[in-house]
């Protein structure tokens, strides 16, 4: 192994978390966000139900997840931030691997400038959900809150700075003290309170059409498109393809069992998305809305069908309140790509990186926090900045910075440091896991991101 760049901070200097727990559930924290509560009803809503959730479990498991064991299994072995990781695992130093972490903290910018507008419209919600202001069953009164709210310039940008503050303020304090320490707090109380309405809508008389829908799959709404849709929600989920698990990776404990604790981060993130779906499709029906609302689901749909149950200002604001948590704690992982490589490589400070990392997200996010008002008549390739963003970095970058990290491990890491680092060098008696792992991660994984990608994008196939 090439030796790594000389980082200008000390092997002790690196943060880490704490415990093997911590990390797990900081890494839990990473994949669990928006992406369970926010997409993962509305895709399914819009993609055939069942049908499309069989896809997306496909896409996780054949790629997903051995793309985030992958990831994980390098960032402990370098200890490095995601661009460092690949240069000091790059076989030769003419192969340029480096950019591979370059694309991904690209991807994160692009996400984080979504990502900060959705959570910022749920940090709003949970304030508008205890003043009452969205407590209507009337789907014309929650259309037009959440109209007034994307068609003010001044509060698109005032809560995606409020919610840029809100992260800075928890990052700064370390890798420990900061994400760790957050995340564990958050993510118990986030299930709790995600089961309590999950419970509370699945007892609704009508329920069971909300099963059916999510349990009963409809193929005729399969296209090529969804297949990349599914697939690019895999990615996302998992927090993959971008070097956000090659980060938290490199804070993992040296005895942590890496198989294990990926498959275990997975089934909890798959777990809250289930919940999501019983939590929200169950009433939907029960009060006779529409399942197919698209990305608005969350915050027109979504506070009409509370406001249609007993009590329903108090699970609403539960409800938001929650989706807030799980969006804190998926950020927190996106900022840390950018901070630990300005940390490690440049000796900047966490405060300063932090800084300059909002800094430069309050501009690259002001486009999509002003897509529907200000910039609304601006498109690129017929989409929006906000959908820009969010189609890039999900259905291309994450898909194509996972092909590579696949075709890195499998083709040219090399199977003795697989093995090695996968079997904690021997310690673990777990080579059949391994042994599938490499498998999977030479030929399925890199075939099947192939195939859906071109198709996705019309390339080949109908
Ligand atoms: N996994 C997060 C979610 O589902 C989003 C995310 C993507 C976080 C990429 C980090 C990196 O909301």
């Amino acid at each position: 192994m090439q030796s790594a760049q000389p980082s200008r901070l000390s092997a002790a200097a690196r943060g880490s978390f704490a415990t093997a727990l911590g990390a797990l559930v900081a890494t839990i924290g990473s994949a669990v966000g928006l992406g369970n509560i926010w997409k993962f009803p509305y895709l399914v809503g819009n993609n055939g139900g069942a049908a499309f959730i069989i896809l997306y479990l496909v896409c996780t498991l054949l790629v997903g997840l051995p793309v985030m064991i992958a990831e994980i299994m390098m960032g402990r072995k370098a200890r490095a931030n995601a661009i460092q990781t690949m240069r000091a695992l790059s076989p030769s130093a003419r192969q340029p691997w480096w950019l591979i972490g370059a694309a991904g903290a690209l991807a994160a910018f692009l996400i984080m400038a979504f990502y900060t507008e959705v959570a910022g419209w749920v940090f709003a919600y949970v304030f508008k959900a205890i003043s009452g202001a969205i407590l209507s069953t009337d789907p014309q009164v929650t259309s037009q809150a959440f109209t007034d709210l994307v068609t003010s310039p001044f509060q698109s940008l005032l809560w995606q700075w409020i919610v840029l503050a809100v992260i800075s303020l928890i990052i700064v304090n370390g890798v420990s003290k900061g994400i760790e320490a957050t995340t564990k707090r958050l993510i118990p109380l986030l299930l709790v309170m995600l089961i309590i309405i999950a419970v509370r809508s699945l007892t609704l008389p009508g329920a069971s059409q909300g099963l059916a829908f999510l349990f009963t799959p409809d193929f005729s709404k399969i296209t090529g498109a969804a297949v990349l849709t599914a697939m690019g929600l895999a990615f996302f989920k998992l927090s993959i393809g971008m070097g956000t698990m090659i980060t938290y990776g490199s804070y993992w404990k040296e005895d942590q069992n890496i198989p294990t604790g990926t498959a275990r981060v997975m089934l909890a993130d798959l777990s809250v998305s289930v919940l999501a779906g019983l939590a929200v499709f169950p009433a939907v029906f029960a009060f006779g809305f529409e399942p197919a609302a698209g990305p608005s689901l969350l915050f027109i749909t979504i506070p009409s069908v509370f406001a249609s149950m007993p009590f329903g200002g108090v699970f609403m604001t539960l409800f938001f309140i929650l989706t807030a948590f799980a969006a804190t704690g998926a950020m927190l992982s996106l900022l840390e790509v950018p901070i630990a490589y300005m940390n490690e490589r440049f000796a900047i400070s966490r405060v300063k990186a932090t800084l300059i990392t909002t800094g430069l997200l309050a501009v690259v996010g002001a486009p999509a926090a002003l897509s529907s008002s200000t910039l609304s008549g601006v498109k690129l390739f017929g989409m929006n900045f906000f959908d820009l963003y969010d189609f890039a970095s999900s259905n291309l970058l994450l898909p194509i910075g996972g092909l590579f990290i696949a075709i890195f491990v499998g083709w040219f890491w090399g199977r003795k440091n697989v093995f090695e680092a996968l079997t904690n060098s021997g310690v673990l008696k777990n080579e059949g896991v391994v042994r599938a792992f490499w498998v999977i991660v030479r030929f399925v994984t890199p075939v099947l991101v192939i195939l859906v990608l071109l198709n996705g994008l019309g390339i080949i196939g109908g």
